[in-house]
């Protein structure tokens, strides 16, 4: 789920008109930008490489090939009752599940009632997508997340009342599994809590946009349910206050890179003792639109582009980050 700065459409278009400096630490491309400044808020890639965007501002699912030269935005389903999408991931091979809802992009909430998770199955030639089940309390179902080895179960976040959902892709079936001080947002809305969430070797990661934290919290998965395991563990928080993060990318060494509004990707990294450190990625903290505008999510290559980080942003870009370029 976004966060739109007023000025986002005027500095996209500055961005666009300037030869700004090279800031990246990785080098970068521009895969993709859209013509109109589409929103692009989440990202799955397919086993193939081929890229599938989700757009706040649009009920429809794009697909993308990044590998082709002049890369466009291609439709590939348009969802029923909703006028966007937030989260997106691959829960078994060629199965995704997707959020759709009526979305208020003023007050960044999603009217009661529309929330709605799909199964979108690519196993067949023509895409195939199914309502598994709604979520109709829920204001804001925004970033999705495999639990490994429970190839049934998603997680969603709620950036409004702070909470994680289980769902159940197989039995269509929602519940609160995790409920945390450290997940909820400090302010009222428009300020989302609970952002992107991502599960890796027995740890929940997640981005809390407005308190400005990344964190961990340990899981345990008993008959099927997730649990909390122990206290969450702040990792770190933003360096500026204009900084926000949003959704993120796990890597195979443990590293996450983090979507960071206005303008950068921060680089989480584990040292041997136990602590973490963040360092700029690429982009600039501090809102100078170089390399992204409004940066929102995050995810690796496949199909022989595992280093290659995709980036989307608020302004309509598909940036793709070397991650090979430098030493991690
Ligand atoms: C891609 O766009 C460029 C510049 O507009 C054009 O010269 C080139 O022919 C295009 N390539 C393809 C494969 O469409
Ligand atoms: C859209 O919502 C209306 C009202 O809730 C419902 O009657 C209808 O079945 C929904 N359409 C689809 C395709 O889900
Ligand atoms: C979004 O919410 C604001 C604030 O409540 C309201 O003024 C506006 O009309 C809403 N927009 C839509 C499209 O419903
Ligand atoms: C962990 O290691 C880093 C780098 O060597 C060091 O700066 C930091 O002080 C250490 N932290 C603790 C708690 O030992």
């Amino acid at each position: 789920m976004p966060t739109i700065h007023t000025t986002m459409i005027l500095n996209f278009l500055l961005a666009l008109s300037t030869t700004a400096p090279v800031l990246a630490t990785f080098s970068t491309r521009v895969v993709y930008q859209s013509p109109t400044g589409l929103f692009l808020e989440n990202i799955a890639v397919r086993p193939s490489g081929k890229l599938l965007l989700n757009s706040v501002a649009s009920p429809t699912l794009h697909t993308l090939d990044p590998a082709a030269p002049n890369a466009t935005l291609e439709e590939v389903y348009t969802f029923p009752n909703s006028t966007g999408l937030t989260g997106i991931v691959e829960y078994q091979p060629e199965l995704y599940a997707l959020v759709s809802s009526v979305i208020n992009l003023t007050t960044r909430r999603a009217a009661l009632g529309s929330v709605a998770i799909w199964r979108v199955d690519f196993t067949s030639k023509t895409p195939a997508a199914t309502q598994i089940v709604g979520i109709p309390e829920s204001t804001v179902i925004n970033g999705l997340s495999v639990v490994p080895g429970n190839p049934d179960l998603i997680l969603a976040s709620d950036s409004n009342i702070g909470a994680v959902y289980e769902i159940n892709m197989r039995t269509g079936t929602a519940r609160i599994a995790i409920q945390d001080s450290t997940m909820t947002p400090g302010a009222p809305e428009p300020a989302h809590g609970i952002n992107g969430l991502h599960v890796r070797n027995g740890f929940l990661y997640f981005a809390n946009t407005q308190r400005g934290t990344f964190s961990r919290v340990p899981l345990a998965v008993q008959r099927g349910a997730v649990l909390q395991a122990g206290a969450v563990q702040v990792l770190g928080s933003v360096q500026d206050a204009v900084e926000e993060y949003d959704d993120f990318a796990l890597d195979g060494e443990g590293h996450a890179w983090v979507a960071t509004h206005p303008g950068a990707l921060t680089l989480y990294s584990s040292l041997a003792n136990g602590t973490w450190t963040q360092e700029t990625a690429a982009g600039d903290p501090e809102g100078n639109y170089a390399v992204f505008t409004e940066p929102t999510s995050a995810a690796f290559g496949r199909g022989g582009c595992e280093k290659i980080l995709y980036v989307t942003t608020g302004g309509g870009q598909i940036v793709s980050v070397d991650t090979g370029s430098a030493d991690v």
